[in-house]
């Protein structure tokens, strides 16, 4: 979709420059102009999707111009260009909300490079707020957030089921969201005024599941004084949400099993059976087929469960979800806690990319508010996140100058790179140590040699080369 880009530059080279640059190269509109004061009127009155601004102009700075912007338009991206000179200058600007600084003189591609990465960023925060509407518009469901391929589908998937009544089956690892999940698709559904009744059946003890989920007569058990009414009465018309399936002890699963099948239950100590008309929604982070195999789980409840299935995946195999994910708990627990935090710094983003997350979303979001409580800079860092340690030693093995190159790469390909520049210089560093003896290194590492020689040839390092260099300094 092409974007409508204003750029402020009072030297008429440098505007003809990026105009040309970027009409050549892609569809988007641009609109230049070389009065800063100028500039901003045009703001308040065109809906620009991103500016690219100078930093140092006569009439006007471009802090002074970015900081004018952001009253109008709180959300709108600026990226600054500026000397070398004034890169403190820059860091600040990006402090006071600019998306980025491009340093002069600059490459084509960083320019266009940056241009995709603003506009496309907008595109996904764009699609994801109409996604978050059409799943989470009633009371106080949490939004859902991410934009990869796979969890569009699944968003999808939870529109087209959600009207309906089928059973549906939600599994996923510890924390990837089914609760969320089962919420979402509870109020997209017709049955949205009516109440959707939880049930953890890890937390409720066995020997009162029953009466908990059935309700009981007067009189069924000591203490039972009056009848009561069980979740699957109170739930009758609308949603029961039977969390942690898998917990389930075999003869509940029997007695649950003929409430889905039949409709029908019974209440502790009567001789009447119940009607209910309920939909359900089971989540479990067990593997059930497993189960089954293992007769811990009855094959004929998984069928009837297991009608529409949806699988959420685990937040470690849906990384490039995590800068997104990120951002949205940082403002939700900035918001709640009065902080002045409004974004992460580079270096965290790349820190919590390559962090693993087994507790998923939950691990990722306790952290973040965590780090929000403790933090009171403008923007949280890497320390901020991880004080205690440095998960991602990255940016120390790396040089500088390459380090921007890769975080402009998409994600999968700049691991691969920060990976294979890991090998090399970690296998410089143990042949150098070894005087280019394999076997030596090896122990260093603490791998196998057959490995060591097998990274060595990926990476295209010759032993040979470290041989002459004498394997300890005899002065
Ligand atoms: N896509 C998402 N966008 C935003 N927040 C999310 C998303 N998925 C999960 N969360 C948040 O992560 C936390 C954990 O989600 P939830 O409780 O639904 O996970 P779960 O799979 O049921 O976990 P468990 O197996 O431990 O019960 C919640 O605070 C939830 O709001
Ligand atoms: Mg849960």
């Amino acid at each position: 979709m092409a974007g409508r880009i204003l750029i402020v530059d009072d030297e008429k080279d440098m505007l003809t420059l990026l105009t040309r640059i970027i009409s050549e190269e892609t569809d988007h509109h641009v609109t230049a102009d070389g009065d800063p004061l100028n500039a901003l009127n045009r703001f308040k009155n065109e809906p620009f999707d991103l500016v690219i601004t100078d930093l140092k102009m006569p009439k006007m700075g471009g802090m002074a111009l970015l900081k004018e912007m952001k009253k109008i338009r709180p959300e709108i991206s600026v990226v600054v260009i500026t000397a070398y000179a004034t890169i403190e200058t820059a860091v600040e600007a990006v402090k006071l909300g600019a998306y980025d600084y491009i340093t002069k003189p600059f490459k084509r591609e960083r320019i266009l490079l940056t241009i995709d990465k603003v506009l496309s960023w907008q595109k996904m925060l764009a699609e994801n707020i109409t996604l978050r509407k059409v799943l989470a518009e009633k009371e106080g469901v949490p939004p859902m957030i991410g934009a990869t391929p796979r969890i569009k589908k699944l968003f999808e998937k939870i529109k087209q089921v959600a009207p309906t009544t089928a059973t549906v089956l939600i599994t996923g690892e510890s924390g990837t969201g089914k609760e969320l999940v089962a919420k979402a698709l509870h109020h997209n559904s017709r049955k949205k005024n009516e109440k959707m009744i939880t049930v953890n059946c890890t937390a409720i003890t066995e020997n009162v599941i029953e009466s908990e989920l059935f309700g009981h007569v007067k009189g069924a058990f000591t203490g039972a004084w009056k009848d009561k009414k069980g979740l699957v009465e109170i739930a009758d018309g609308g949603t029961l949400f039977l969390d942690e399936i898998g917990d389930l002890s075999l003869s509940m699963q029997t007695k649950l099993l003929r409430l889905i099948q039949e409709g029908e239950f019974k209440p502790v100590g009567s001789t009447f059976t119940k009607k209910a008309d309920i939909r359900f929604i089971a989540a479990t982070n067990h593997c059930l087929e497993e189960d089954i195999k293992e007769k811990r789980f009855r094959e004929d409840l998984f069928y009837r469960l297991n009608v529409i299935r949806i699988e959420i995946p685990s937040l470690n195999e849906r990384k490039e979800d995590i800068p997104l994910l990120a951002r949205f708990f940082l403002k939700k627990y900035a918001l709640l806690n009065q902080k002045d935090i409004f974004d992460f710094t580079p270096d965290a983003i790349s820190a919590l990319l390559s962090q693993d997350f087994p507790g998923n979303i939950r691990e990722l979001e306790n952290l973040i508010e965590r780090s929000v409580i403790f933090s009171n800079g403008e923007r949280l860092g890497q320390r901020d996140l991880f004080p205690d340690n440095t998960p991602s030693n990255i940016p120390d093995i790396i040089c500088p100058e390459f380090s921007r190159e890769i975080m402009d790469l998409p994600f999968r390909e700049a691991k691969e790179k920060m990976i294979q520049l890991f090998h090399v210089q970690y296998i410089q560093s143990v042949l150098e140590n070894s005087g280019g003896n394999i076997s030596r290194a090896a122990e260093q590492a603490g791998i196998q040699r057959q490995y060591l020689h097998r990274l060595m040839k990926e990476v295209k390092i010759n032993a040979e080369a470290y041989k002459s260099k004498p394997e300890k300094s005899t002065f």
